[in-house]
């Protein structure tokens, strides 16, 4: 039965030929290469927005132009957001011709009229798909009809296609992936692929050729550390991706998934610890919240340039967790041209003095630097040895280190 719906596209063959021949076609399609080069265009690690976090299925078209509307107008675009990604529960049901439909209730202009309103705005646009019969939420996946829905998105005007990993049942991931990004790269349009299968078969070691970014944990929810079954709090997320950093680069990024940033179960100090860490983590930067109905506070933890400047640093090396001593973390990347960044990062309940000294950072020990406070805007010049400052329970200071010459 699970074999049955896993190649549902593949019954009208299967009248035609016999069953053996049908896995033998099958397994011979997937574990081909990929024939065209990867596109690229994630050599810093995408940033957008994605619906999922915030409104789960309950997501329509009027929704989407209207956060699209607030990433153009907040300054968000300014920051560098540009994808509007929307995620399951978008699809319904398949035309006669296996036709992805969207849902015409809540989506009846369509996908392509939507696709070209985010575009007007500057915008790129994605969607969400999965590897199995049946997408996490129930709607059709995209097994077996892998290039039929590739040739349908390109149509639309999709950029980015996050591709998830539910019913899939036996199905090997890396050739499952793989044959998408044949699909899509024989699209004719260049789209972004957003692995998604949560870190469960081992992405480190395949996920870089069909794809620019991969999951490699399950799923955040909007709490500090509260961990429940398959979704897990800021601090779990976090701490499962502090050894991944060999992994990532330009073109192919770790993703310990989308922001949680003004969803409101966190404080905004733990927000911006959040963001200051996926910035480390060189974490796509997918806000998950409500654009249109956002606070300051909010908007301004998504929109420090500095910390976002981090994020995007051309040399694209992951920073990594240097030291921990129970709750107190000190956290490197190192930047183009020499600079670091640092996280000094507090995770108890308590106020404490910090401090990193720059042979912490192979930077000399009596070397002068110019230090950035990337939150306050401090700027220090003439620094010597090291630096060190109060950081607040549950929040960061994140500093930028420049070398003097
Ligand atoms: C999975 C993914 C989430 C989201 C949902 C949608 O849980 O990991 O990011 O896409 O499915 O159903």
């Amino acid at each position: 039965m699970e074999f049955m719906t896993k190649w549902r596209g593949g019954l009208i063959a299967a009248l035609l030929i016999t069953p053996a021949l049908m896995v033998g076609h099958a397994s011979a399609h997937e574990t081909l290469g990929l024939d065209a080069p990867k596109p690229q265009i994630a050599l810093t690690p995408p940033m957008g927005w994605n619906s999922w976090n915030k409104f789960a299925c309950n997501i329509d078209e009027a929704r989407i132009r209207a956060v699209a509307d607030a990433m153009a107008a907040s300054g968000m675009k300014d920051a560098g957001y540009q994808y509007i990604v929307i995620d399951d529960c978008w699809q319904k049901d398949r035309a006669a011709d296996g036709t992805i439909q969207a849902d015409p209730e809540r989506f009846p202009s369509g996908i392509k009229h939507l696709a070209d309103y985010v575009h007007a705005k500057g915008l790129k646009f994605g969607l969400y798909s999965d590897a199995g019969a049946k997408t996490c939420g129930g709607r059709p996946g995209s097994a077996g009809y892998e290039f039929q829905d590739a040739r349908t998105w390109a149509s639309w005007g999709v950029d980015y296609v996050k591709y998830d990993w539910c019913y899939t049942g036996t199905r090997n991931a890396e050739a499952a992936y793989t044959l998408m990004a044949k699909a899509l790269r024989a699209s004719g349009r260049d789209i972004v692929f957003s692995i998604c299968e949560w870190g469960d078969n081992k992405p480190a070691e395949w996920a870089a050729g069909p794809g620019h970014l991969w999951r490699t944990t399950g799923d955040i929810r909007d709490s500090w550390d509260k961990d429940e079954g398959y979704s897990h709090g800021f601090l779990w997320i976090l701490d499962h991706n502090a050894d991944l950093w060999k992994n990532s680069g330009p073109n192919q990024w770790n993703d310990p998934d989308m922001l949680e940033v003004g969803n409101g179960g966190m404080t905004d100090v733990e927000y911006r610890s959040h963001f200051s860490l996926w910035a480390m983590l060189a974490a796509p930067l997918i806000a998950g919240n409500d654009l249109s109905t956002m606070d300051k506070a909010t908007l301004d933890v998504l929109t420090n340039k500095d910390v976002i400047a981090v994020d995007q640093d051309k040399l694209g090396q992951q920073g990594r967790r240097v030291s921990k001593n129970g709750d107190l973390e000190v956290w490197v990347r190192p930047l183009t041209g020499g600079d670091r960044a640092v996280v000094l990062f507090n995770r108890g309940a308590e106020a404490k003095t910090m401090s990193v000294d720059w042979e912490g950072l192979q930077l000399p020990a009596g070397m002068k630097a110019t230090v950035k406070d990337l939150w306050s805007k401090q700027v220090t010049k003439g620094v010597k040895g090291g630096y060190s400052a109060e950081v607040a329970p549950h929040g960061v200071v994140m500093i930028r280190v420049t070398p003097m010459v």
